[in-house]
Formats: C-alpha cells, structure tokens, sequence
C-alpha cells in the first residue's frame, strides 16, 4: 500500500486530493498498488466533503492533523505539497518538505516558495536520504517544461530557454490589445478564471514568471541562481498607447523568462518582449502557456499548454506521482 498525505488545502490541494482518489483503480490496475490518502492538512481542511466520491474513499482522510508533526504523524510514503507560495520565507511548505525529504519521504512539490527559497538545500536532503523530489507542479504545470528539459532533450546542451509562464500576465496583455478593455477589469476576469495569484501582483510583475524560470534553471539546467540575479519587470506599467503601438506594427507583446547560456555565462531575467506573427510565440494567446528551448543538436522545440485550473496543476502532479510510483516499482515491489 502506498499513503499520501497533502499539505495545503486550498483549490489545488483539493483538485489534487479528488484526482488522486478518482484514479485509485488506475493505479491499482497499471502498477498493482493501492493508494490511500491517509491526511490533508491546510486552514480549511476541515471543510473537505465528499464532493461526488465514494464514502469509502473519504475513510481515508484524517483532516484533524495539522502542523509540523503532520508528515510524520501521517505515515505517508509521499508528500504532496500544495500550499502557498512565499519566495522571501519558502512559505509553510518549506518545513513540510523539508520533514518529508529528511524522513526519506518522497516529495512531490506544487507551490514554488520553497524550491525558489530553498532548493539546494531540498535537493542536498532528497540525495542524502535517497528520497525522490519532483517538481513538475511548480514549473508552469500542465506546461512541460521540466519533462521536457530532463527527459525529450536529455544530452543536449541547452543554449536559450524563452517562456511565457504565467497564464495572467498573458491573459491581461491579450485581453487588453485584443479587446480593449482595462487592466483592472482584465485582472478581474483572470481572478474569476481562478489562474491569477491570490496576491496579483506576483503575477503581474514578473515575479511568478521569474520563479519558474529560476525553478526550471535550478532543478534541471544545474544552474544556481538566486531571484537577485534576474531582472524582473511586468507588465503593470504597460500603457495603451504601446499596445497600440504593437498591435498597428503587428507585433503581439507577451511577458517572457528568458534564459540565455552563452559561454559560461548566464543571462537571466523576465520581461515584455514582442514577436512578429511568424514568431510561434506570437500566438499563445489567452491563458495559455510555451517555452521555447533551443539546443545545441535538436535545434529549436516549442511547447504550448491551454491547461491553466487547478485540475491540470493537479494532473501535472499526479504525473509526478506516476513517476515515482513507476521508479519505485521498477527499484522493488511495493507491497
Ligand atoms: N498564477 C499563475 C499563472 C498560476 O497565472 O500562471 C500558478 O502558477
């Protein structure tokens, strides 16, 4: 039997939480294990229902554990850590993690605080207890960004990676050229899509952008950066004037993490940039997301992800979770 326990109980931990239960035959059937959600722990966590699942299924929660003793006193082979992000502290999920990871815990991490706060120092842990640390969650998500670094351009060497990550900065910028509305209106309908930080500005001033990009440059390009070595600037300062300026040129404005390796240096940093409708980039519009990596010997890869709600962030994590159920499988059989 495989226990999972989700720390952070807001949208995504809950999406996480249901996806997770809904798919138990999956996982019994493709990988001959049962898995329990053994705990949830979050501010609201008591107000988990059934939301359409099986009574049996909600057996297995125990909302009334919270706190640090939660990773050890739930007894989870996994973590799933779903809580906010705070860059300056590594936000709550930090100590989770770290219990996790220390224990010999898997981790599998959605909030990016802590990979952005911490992420040497999780990774050092996760080596030396011989615990698995996924992130796939706090890399832009539905996006594969991770994936396709490690695994579809494994052994080239990565000379440039372009991405529009955050799903608000490129909803406002699309709404705003496109149909003319406000800032502040756009920013309502992104917060009602539910994609939009519950503190905006992260979003709108480059800082969520910046932190996948440092998370992506970290954790699979074997960089360490620190978020004082980007240059960060949004798009709160954009007028109508330069949309319209763009939009009579033909040039679609997005908000981009670029990350250039040129001789052993490295150049990082997230802003507005415009592309030519020939440019693919050009046309991720609306929610969505891409990254563009160039390399040495595969040349130039495009990805692009419509996926923005919560339900996706979850799949993203449970494509972790497959990943380590797979891994562990193929290490020794589970019981
Ligand atoms: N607020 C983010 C976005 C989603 O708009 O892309 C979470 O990373």
């Amino acid at each position: 039997m495989l226990k999972i326990a989700i720390a952070g109980f807001g949208g995504v931990g809950r999406a996480t939480a249901n996806l997770l239960l809904s798919r138990r035959h999956r996982y019994r059937r493709i990988y001959g294990t049962d898995v329990r959600l053994v705990a949830v722990c979050g501010s609201n966590s008591g107000l988990y229902d059934a939301n359409g699942l099986e009574a049996d299924r909600l057996n297995t929660l125990e909302p009334a554990l919270t706190g640090l003793d939660f990773v050890a006193a739930s007894g989870a082979d996994i973590l799933i850590e779903a809580g906010p992000s705070d860059f300056r502290t590594g936000g709550p999920g930090l100590a989770y993690i770290r219990s996790a990871l220390s224990d010999g815990r898997d981790a599998i991490v959605i909030s990016k605080g802590a990979l952005v706060h911490s992420g040497r120092e999780l990774r050092r842990l996760a080596t030396g207890s011989g615990a698995m640390l996924k992130i796939s969650g706090a890399a832009a998500a539905a996006l594969p960004t991770i994936d396709l670094l490690d695994q579809s351009l494994l052994g080239c060497n990565v000379l440039k990676v372009e991405g529009i990550l955050n799903a608000t900065s490129n909803y406002l910028l699309d709404a705003m050229t496109m149909r003319g509305i406000g800032f502040e209106d756009a920013l309502q309908e992104a917060q009602a899509g539910g994609f939009a930080e519950a503190d905006p500005r992260n979003d709108t001033e480059g800082w969520d952008t910046a932190a996948k990009l440092l998370i992506i440059a970290n954790f699979v390009l074997g960089l360490e950066l620190a978020m004082d070595d980007l240059s960060v600037e949004g798009i709160q300062s954009v007028t109508p004037r330069e949309l319209k300026a763009w939009a009579a040129d033909g040039l679609a404005p997005k908000l981009v993490g670029s990350l250039v390796l040129e001789k052993g240096a490295v150049r990082a940093g997230v802003g507005i940039r415009t592309y030519p409708p020939s440019d693919p980039l050009a046309h991720v519009g609306g929610k969505s997301k891409a990254i563009r990596v160039t390399t040495d010997a595969m040349g130039e890869t495009v990805s692009m992800s419509h996926g923005t709600e919560p339900l996706a962030t979850a799949a993203a994590a449970l494509k972790d979770f497959e990943h380590i159920v797979s891994t562990r499988s193929a290490d020794r059989p589970l019981s």
